[in-house]
């Protein structure tokens, strides 16, 4: 299975931190943002792994975190030139991917489970990880019957059918390519990572596994906040890298 962490984004709500810096290289207590989603990704056992950048900051990734080698792992790294949309990593990484399963991770998502066993045993078909939030408006929003099956999937509904949002880890296997480069763009101009997992709940082929410890999307300042928190609390002894 291939990795990527999806780096890119203008980090808008956290300016001026984002004017010279990157949201996901802002310190997050002691490591850098973006060391957090790769723990997630390394602990499950993947090496190979692409960094998804904007051209203005390509070279702070590349110095802060180089080929990989210190960490075991193979780093490659491929520019967004334009926040085009989450889905758009599976166009850009297309021939990183080759014929492999990919496990994808936003750079700012914090998660305090450990869910190498989740990744590892992924076998076909999308998988993507639910927590239940207060502010569901915001995110990608899961709805279960009442045998907690999926079966729907909207982006940022107005009324949400439930509170279970759709958190930044998503494992697929590889028709996501096809999948992706078929999709047009939403009514904000962005190809959604939700019609991605809406094409897998169609075809019966998505799995929805929940995450029980804390998570977070980093990009506030209030979320922030936690997540530096959580992060001494919880988490600083548990990085591998
Ligand atoms: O955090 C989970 C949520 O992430 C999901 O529940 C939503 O379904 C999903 O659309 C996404 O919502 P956000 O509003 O958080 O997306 P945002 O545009 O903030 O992008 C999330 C991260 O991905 C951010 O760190 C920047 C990066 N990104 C985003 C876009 C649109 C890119 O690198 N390139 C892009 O084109």
């Amino acid at each position: 299975m291939r990795g990527i962490v999806l780096s890119g984004g203008s980090g808008t709500r956290l300016s001026p931190l984002t004017k010279i810096t990157s949201k996901q290289l802002l310190p997050v207590y002691n490591k850098p943002m973006i060391y957090y989603p790769l723990n997630t990704l390394i602990k499950a056992g993947i090496k190979e792994i692409l960094i998804i950048v904007t051209p203005e900051r390509a070279g702070d990734y590349l110095n802060l975190l180089g080929s990989g080698r210190q960490f075991g792992c193979k780093f490659t790294y491929e520019i967004q030139d334009k926040p085009k949309g989450i889905a758009e990593a599976f166009i850009i990484g297309e021939n990183f991917i080759d014929n492999e399963s990919v496990c994808m991770v936003l750079g700012d998502n914090i998660f305090e489970d450990d869910l190498s066993e989740e990744i590892k045993s992924f076998k076909r078909g999308g998988k993507i990880f639910a927590k239940v939030v207060s502010d569901p408006e915001r995110f990608g929003i899961v709805e279960f019957d009442k045998n907690m099956k999926a079966i729907s999937i909207e982006e940022k509904p107005t009324k949400p059918k439930s509170n279970y949002c759709v958190t930044g880890l998503y494992i697929y296997d590889n028709r996501v390519v096809e999948i992706a480069k078929n999709l047009e763009p939403s009514s904000r101009l962005e190809y959604e990572i939700t019609d991605v997992n809406k094409k897998y709940l169609e075809l019966g082929e998505l799995e929805v596994a929940m995450v029980k410890g804390e998570w977070i999307d980093a990009g506030t300042f209030d979320s922030l906040l936690l997540a530096q928190n959580l992060a001494k609390e919880k988490l600083a002894d548990k990085l591998i890298i």
